[in-house]
């Protein structure tokens, strides 16, 4: 009986290099790696040895016997992804990235890396393959791990897992953690690049897009929302308006996914989470009934993943319903694989009947927000047009009005520019060549500033190999200058900007 991938894949492939038979897809090195929405395990060749149990971080693979009721459609969701066209030939093992070879200087690597999210720590662990290698790590968070820590949904626990192998990471030697120092406020680019070879900058996207319509300024953004319920310090004091029986969530991404479920599931299913128990107590209170999460275009367009979804159709005690008229597919290919199993779905959830249901989640589609009106919002509604291949939303002239006690903005995250460093507005990143900044020896950029407000957390792993790669051959061609303080005129220059901070420890 084979092993599945289930939904909590983070799509950082340890589980590829495990495999003895290969038979785990795509690959880092295969095209459709990059918009995978998770991996999945050939049933035909999967020879149940369980070694890519132990290589996931987050528990994300499970026996076919032990799946539990709400896993079982990962079952035909791995299988079948090996149903349609041949994979052709496979190697019996999967290809291993080259390891990073490094020419003796006098003075082995010493990077700053700026954050510490996931990007930031795969950075690090590549770095830290070169033997001598020294790297810091500032955050200028009391506690690291970005948003593995501060944006995964509480009740995703088996994700947040993932930081215990972050913590494997910082115990290595050589990694330094500064917390509580803000690069830019208490420590400058210049005064980096006089203690370390280069300068990773790894500070994720930590702002939101606005809406621009008329009123949005009475919607909550799913930023303050996510900061709140995981008790980040700035947001630890807020209060919401939950006593309405519905809540409108603009956009349909994973984020919307998760902040419609956190708000409307049974609060007593939270309470053994780590969600902050101001947010708790506040749930608890809460008089929502109904979460509609909106999206502008149709189904195919849905910008929650597969997994999500049907780990939202699953769980205990929600209703989850999608409104039938509106699943136009036009234009939709449902020869894609992770598509044809949402749409799937998205049909089977139309046909349920959730009107006596005490919390439900209702998928709306084809509404653009026109204007937020105090009680609810105005949907200008849509139609869909394929112009030249490409599927648009096109407004019909026709409104429809939506009451709603609170109104959340899920439409993605920007980053924000980074002081001295040159950045593109249109994308909201740092313009790059395979991670080295445009213009500025000695700096560079993984995750989320790099790439933009995509993806998964093992996603940045591929996105930091590739930076370190290219530092490290800046490093070997003489590129980098060495520094010219050490480590105690570090620490003190720390001590005298931040005597409050957690200086050089390992966190664990
Ligand atoms: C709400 C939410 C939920 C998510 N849930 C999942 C999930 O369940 N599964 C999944 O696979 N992916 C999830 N993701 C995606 C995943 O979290 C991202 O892919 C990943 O965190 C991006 O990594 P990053 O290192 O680029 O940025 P971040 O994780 O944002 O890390 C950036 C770090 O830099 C620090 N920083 C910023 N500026 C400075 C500065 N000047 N000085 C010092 N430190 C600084 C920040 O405090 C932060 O710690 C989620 C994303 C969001 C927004
Ligand atoms: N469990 C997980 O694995 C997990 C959890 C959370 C986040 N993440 C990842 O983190 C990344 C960010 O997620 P996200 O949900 O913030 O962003 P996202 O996936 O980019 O979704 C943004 C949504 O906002 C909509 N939108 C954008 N501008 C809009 C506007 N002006 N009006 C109305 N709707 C608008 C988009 O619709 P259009 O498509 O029409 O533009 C889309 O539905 C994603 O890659 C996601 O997969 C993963
Ligand atoms: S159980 Fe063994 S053979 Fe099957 S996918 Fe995992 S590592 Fe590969
Ligand atoms: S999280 Fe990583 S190790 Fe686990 S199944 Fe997904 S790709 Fe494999």
């Amino acid at each position: 009986m084979p092993h599945v991938v289930t939904q909590s894949c983070c799509n950082d492939a340890s589980c590829v290099h495990a495999c003895p038979v290969n038979c785990i897809h795509p690959t880092p090195d295969e095209p459709d790696f990059a918009t995978a929405e998770m991996l999945y395990i050939d049933p035909r060749t999967c020879v149940d040895c369980g070694a890519c149990v132990s290589a996931c971080p987050v528990g994300a693979i499970v026996p076919q016997h032990r799946l539990g009721d709400a896993q079982l459609p990962f079952l035909e969701i791995n299988a079948d992804f090996y149903g349609g066209a041949p994979r052709g030939e496979q190697p019996i093992l999967a290809k291993v990235p080259p390891p990073l070879t490094v020419v003796q200087r006098p003075v082995p690597p010493r990077v700053a890396i700026v954050g510490s999210g996931p990007a930031a720590m795969y950075a690090a662990d590549e770095v830290l393959t070169v033997p001598g290698a020294r790297v810091d790590v500032y955050e200028k968070l009391p506690v690291p791990y970005g948003l593995a820590r501060a944006g995964v949904a509480p009740d995703h626990q088996s994700t947040r897992r993932v930081v215990t192998q972050f913590d494997t990471i910082a115990a290595q030697p050589g990694f330094h953690l500064h917390a509580g120092v803000e690069v830019g406020r208490d420590i400058s680019h210049e005064e980096l690049l006089r203690h370390h070879h280069a300068v990773v900058y790894a500070v994720g996207a930590s702002s939101d897009r606005r809406l621009e319509v008329e009123g949005a300024e009475r919607a909550v953004s799913a930023t303050e929302f996510v900061a709140w319920y995981n008790g980040h310090p700035d947001h630890a004091h807020r209060t919401f308006d939950l006593s309405h029986r519905r809540a409108v969530v603009i956009g349909n991404g994973n984020v919307a996914l998760d902040v419609a479920r956190v708000l409307i599931r049974d609060p007593g299913s939270l309470a053994a989470t780590d969600i902050s128990p101001a947010a708790l107590a506040a749930l608890r209170g809460s008089g929502i009934e109904e979460v509609m999460v909106v999206g502008r275009r149709g189904p195919a367009h849905s910008a929650f993943t597969l997994p999500e979804l049907v780990g939202l159709a699953n769980t205990p005690g929600l209703a989850v319903s999608a409104a039938e008229d509106e699943l136009d597919l036009t234009g939709a290919d449902e020869s894609d694989h992770a598509l044809r199993h949402k749409l799937r779905l998205l049909r089977e959830l139309a046909r349920r009947d959730v009107s006596g249901a005490a919390r439900r989640i209702t998928l709306r589609y084809l509404l653009t927000p026109e204007r937020l009106t105090g009680d609810g919002v105005d949907f200008a509604r849509n139609t869909l047009r394929v112009d030249d291949g490409r599927v648009s939303a096109v407004a019909t002239g026709e409104v429809e009005h939506v009451e709603a006690g609170l109104v959340l903005t899920s439409i993605g995250y920007r980053a924000l520019p980074v002081p001295g460093l040159p950045f593109d507005e249109a994308s909201g990143t740092v313009p790059h060549t395979a991670g080295r900044v445009a213009g500025l020896a000695g700096s560079y950029v993984a995750g989320w500033i790099k790439r933009g407000p995509t993806g998964f957390i093992g996603t940045n792993k591929s996105c930091a190999r590739e930076t370190v790669s290219t530092l490290i051959q800046d490093y070997n061609e003489g590129r980098l200058t060495d520094p010219s303080a050490d480590a105690a005129d570090l620490e003190s220059l720390l001590r005298s900007r931040r005597p409050d901070a957690v200086l050089g420890a390992a966190y664990a």
